[in-house]
């Protein structure tokens, strides 16, 4: 393993840097999915998730609405300006809200991944993955661009996480490279249904049951654990 360690009660706990073969900054590695009906809190724990990150981190907020939110992020509009910013910044701890004010927003997706790819070595939050995937891209459902992030970013040391409210609306190849799963509250039989694949049917059945705020979190090794909840 490269990278730092912190020790906390003489356990070494690593923090951030190259681990199992992913990228890890804070409690993020590989691909996580966020997914939950509107309002429950994904895009809030996306936020905490990614302040939890030492190193560099890209927010692209398909909708340009979140800068009320992620406090002290720099906002950028452009492909261009990105690029600079982080020839500026690479190696640093950087914090871009990547807004595409204007233009196509596919465009814009493919430019960031593009640079996102170029650079590696940060965190890539997506938000709202669902507007960016749809069949105009073909069987994968995913510009190439983004493909190659999700099926080989971890040569370039990018780990991604993503949200949605609905499963069905994002491609498969994203959902199936997921380490990791924050599933809120959802009621929707065919999402349930979809879900069973990932952490089988007891757990999928506990969404329905979910209260506001509430999500489980799922990482393939036993039961998913009940987390969040009303601050
Ligand atoms: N744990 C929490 N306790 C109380 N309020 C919360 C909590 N998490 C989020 N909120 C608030 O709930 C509202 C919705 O949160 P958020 O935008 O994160 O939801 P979302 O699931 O991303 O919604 P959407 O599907 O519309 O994108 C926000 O006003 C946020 O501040
Ligand atoms: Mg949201």
């Amino acid at each position: 393993m490269i990278g730092t360690r912190h020790t906390i009660w003489k356990r070494p706990v690593a923090r951030r840097g190259f681990v199992d073969g992913e990228y890890q900054d804070g409690e993020l590695r590989g691909c996580t999915f966020i997914a939950g009906k509107r309002g429950m809190g994904k895009t809030t724990e996306m936020g905490r998730l990614l302040s939890a990150c030492s190193g560099g981190v890209i927010f692209f907020d398909a909708l340009s609405r979140h800068d009320s939110v992620l406090k002290g992020y720099k906002i950028v509009s452009q492909p261009g300006e990105l690029e600079n910013y982080l020839r500026a910044n690479a190696g640093r701890r950087f914090r871009v809200l990547y807004q595409p004010r204007s233009g196509s927003l596919e465009q814009h997706f493919q430019a960031v991944c593009t640079v996102v790819r170029a650079f590696g070595w940060m965190i890539f939050g997506i938000d709202e993955l669902d507007m960016l995937c749809g069949p105009q891209w073909g069987d994968s459902r995913m510009c190439p661009e983004f493909y190659h992030l999700v099926n080989y970013g971890r040569h370039c040391r990018v780990s991604m996480l993503a949200t949605a409210r609905r499963p069905m609306s994002v491609a498969r190849g994203f959902t199936s490279q997921c380490l990791e799963m924050r599933l809120f509250g959802m009621t929707e039989r065919t999402d349930l249904r979809y879900f069973e694949d990932y952490i089988g049917k007891d757990d999928a059945s506990r969404l329905a049951t979910l209260d506001k705020y509430q999500f489980l979190h799922w990482s393939g090794d036993g039961p998913a654990k009940l987390c969040g909840g009303r601050r």
